[in-house]
């Protein structure tokens, strides 16, 4: 399966779907990586594996516009599924329906908690410091026209502990984001996920 894997920081996330894919774990390929931002990590980390990348500047471009880029590229490269690793812009509803259930993302909390508009990076982990909650964790989803609002893929949590901080929280959830991304991408490139209404199940299993 061909994926575009889109970013706007470190690209830890992109990275650990680069290793899974070398280590055979995913049966898929980073035809692309994007960026919004010109000085995100991620865009070294594909360059150093060979992987085709650019950075695609948001400035005097509406959400509209810079979807319809998108697209023009999902389209030239045949992409199959779209991944948001740590990417912070919103896709338009347009370049949504077009990939209905086949653009992913990572969220660094247990949805619907601490997550929409302004929730994002070490504000999650702050947000959840400061209501202390006991668990804390991270959701992929599919992506629909909101932030943070679509079908739930999977989620995994963490212990938020009496000495954590949120930079210490941002760490364990990371390790987290890690694992269901790659395991959540895996299910999807091949083909195991069904949607009904806004549950996902595996196929296979009764409804
Ligand atoms: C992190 O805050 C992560 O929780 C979220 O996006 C941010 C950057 O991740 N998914 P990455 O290291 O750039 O993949």
């Amino acid at each position: 399966k061909k994926i575009a894997v889109l970013i706007s920081g470190s690209g830890t996330n992109l990275q650990v779907i680069i290793d899974a894919i070398l280590q055979k774990k995913l049966n898929a390929e980073i035809k692309i990586v994007i960026s919004n931002n010109k000085d995100a990590y991620g865009l070294v980390r594909a360059e150093k594996q060979g992987i085709k990348n650019m950075f695609i500047s948001t400035r005097d471009l509406t959400c509209e516009e810079y979807s319809e880029k998108l697209l023009e590229i999902f389209n030239k490269e045949e992409i199959d599924f779209v991944v948001l690793a740590g990417f912070l812009k919103i896709l338009s509803k347009d370049l949504v329906m077009q990939y209905k259930n086949r653009i992913i993302n990572i969220h660094p909390s247990l949805i619907p908690s601490f997550c929409g508009k302004g929730y994002y990076g070490i504000k999650v982990h702050e947000k959840a410091i400061e209501y202390g909650v006991k668990v804390t964790g991270a959701t992929v989803h599919f992506v629909d026209e909101n932030a943070d609002t679509g079908p739930i893929i999977e989620q995994r949590a963490v212990d938020v502990d009496d000495f954590d901080t949120a930079k210490s929280l941002q760490q364990k959830v990371l390790v987290i984001e890690h694992e269901i991304l790659v395991s959540s991408l895996k299910k999807l490139c091949n083909d195991e996920l069904k949607v009904i209404g806004r549950r996902v199940i595996k196929k296979g299993d009764k409804d």
